[in-house]
């Protein structure tokens, strides 16, 4: 993509350095403008050695400082994909609102057609005004976006919300808003269980398996990224993603609750999670001491999660499944689609170990048409992709089929 990058004035602007240079690293090209307050916080040479860009402003006095700025809002302004604004001042946001174009970037971002991205920085009080707050909203309201401000203590020493989002945030934000919405997929509800489960056998001690669940995160963002409203349950220690309504579940049993409440109103789910097949039968109150240990632990089965939305499931859902295995494959995750009554199973080889906390991947979508073209090897984040663009295709073609069902 193509990014403009304003930087308007306030303590946060170093991070704008970090920003710009991540930005850069993951492939865009970076151009930034920096507002006169902005220049005073960092400076023109620290932006164009991170993006290998012009940095643009409107005092030309200042080392890579572009001169005569007035001629080039038009051209920066078709230039860019995204516009992101990161920290944005309560004047910035006040004159975009009302249409001011009083310095480049404000010229930049009236002129441009492409989408705009604000990450607010202030202090608390300011940020809470009811005319910062009304500015913002008509903001959102002509389809910018915005990355929220963060709580914390802030540079004037109040503590309060006003902190610019971490940066790893905006970026995803970047990416959230740069990518093309998807019509099966845009505005649905999607569920996805993602991660290993742990069921206690005494206060310290549990029983879990090898996942980290950074496919099923990395599904998350690829759906959320084309436009699904994204419900994770999530187990494991990974954070969550940005964007993505998470849920934080332990064992098998709370992973199931947290799936029944949320799975009414989703139009899919995705069971990305490795769920412990069974827990100790009755797990103890206090630490179990060396000497009163059991030889052998009593087990039972959990819940099987997929199996049971599955079987409750009404005729507009979907349902996709994972199969793991090392051996058979194919015909073991055949078995499973139908067990489960699935529309189709992603089949994982994990054979020695393979997939577990491992940086590139392959999976076979198989549904009841068969066997699909693999997807992969690919790191997780581009396999995640191309899973949501051959899963919304499948969703294409079936709504075609329906069409023509009922126009004959
Ligand atoms: N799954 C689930 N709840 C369980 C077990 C599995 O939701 N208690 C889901 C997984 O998220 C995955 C699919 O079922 O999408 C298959 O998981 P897998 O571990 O491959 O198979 P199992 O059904 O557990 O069978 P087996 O261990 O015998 O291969």
């Amino acid at each position: 993509m193509q990014i403009i990058l304003g930087i308007t004035g306030g303590v946060a602007a170093y991070k704008s350095a970090e920003l710009a240079r991540l930005l850069a690293n993951q492939g865009h090209r970076v151009r930034c403008i920096l507002t006169e307050a902005g220049a005073r916080f960092i400076t023109p040479l620290t932006l164009t050695s991170l993006t290998g860009e012009p940095c643009y402003g409107s005092n030309p006095d200042q080392g890579e400082w572009r001169a005569n700025p007035s001629i080039e809002h038009i051209e920066l302004a078709r230039w860019a994909d995204l516009v992101v604004v990161a920290p944005a001042t309560a004047n910035m946001l006040g004159k975009t609102a009302n249409g001011l174009a009083t310095d480049l970037l404000s010229t930049v971002l009236l002129a441009t057609r492409a989408q705009v991205l604000w990450a607010p920085a202030m202090n608390s009080g300011m940020w809470e005004n009811p005319a910062v707050q009304a500015n913002m909203a008509r903001l959102l309201s002509f389809g910018h976006g915005i990355v929220e401000p963060g709580e914390g203590v802030l540079a004037c020493g109040e503590e309060g919300t006003g902190k610019l989002a971490d940066v790893a945030s905006i970026a995803e934000a970047i990416r959230f808003h740069g990518t093309p919405k998807l019509r099966s997929l845009n505005g649905r509800k999607v569920l996805i269980t993602s991660g290993p489960t742990r069921e206690d056998l005494d206060p310290v001690r549990t029983l879990t398996n090898r996942s980290t669940g950074a496919m099923g995160i990395e599904l998350a963002r690829a759906f959320r990224d084309v436009g699904a409203r994204v419900q994770l349950v999530l187990g494991g220690d990974l954070p969550a993603p940005w964007g993505v309504e998470t849920v934080r579940v332990r064992s098998a049993q709370q992973m199931l609750q947290a799936c029944e409440a949320r799975w009414a109103d989703s139009a899919g789910l995705v069971a990305a999670a490795a769920v412990a097949d069974q827990r100790p039968e009755a797990p103890a109150p206090e630490k179990v001491k060396k000497v009163q240990g059991p030889e052998s632990l009593a087990l039972v089965r959990t819940p099987d999660i997929l199996a049971t939305l599955s079987s409750s499931r009404r005729s507009d859902q979907w349902v996709l499944g994972f199969a793991a295995e090392s051996q058979n494959h194919l015909e073991q995750a055949l078995s499973k689609l139908k067990a489960k009554g699935l529309d189709a199973v992603l089949v994982n080889d994990v054979q020695g170990g393979r997939a577990f906390g491992a940086q590139v991947n392959t999976l076979t979508p198989l549904t009841h048409q068969g066997q699909h073209p693999s997807l992969g090897p690919l790191s997780k984040d581009r396999l995640a992709q191309e899973v949501v663009q051959w899963w919304a295709r499948q969703l294409e073609i079936r709504e075609n089929a329906q069409l023509q069902v009922i126009q004959p």
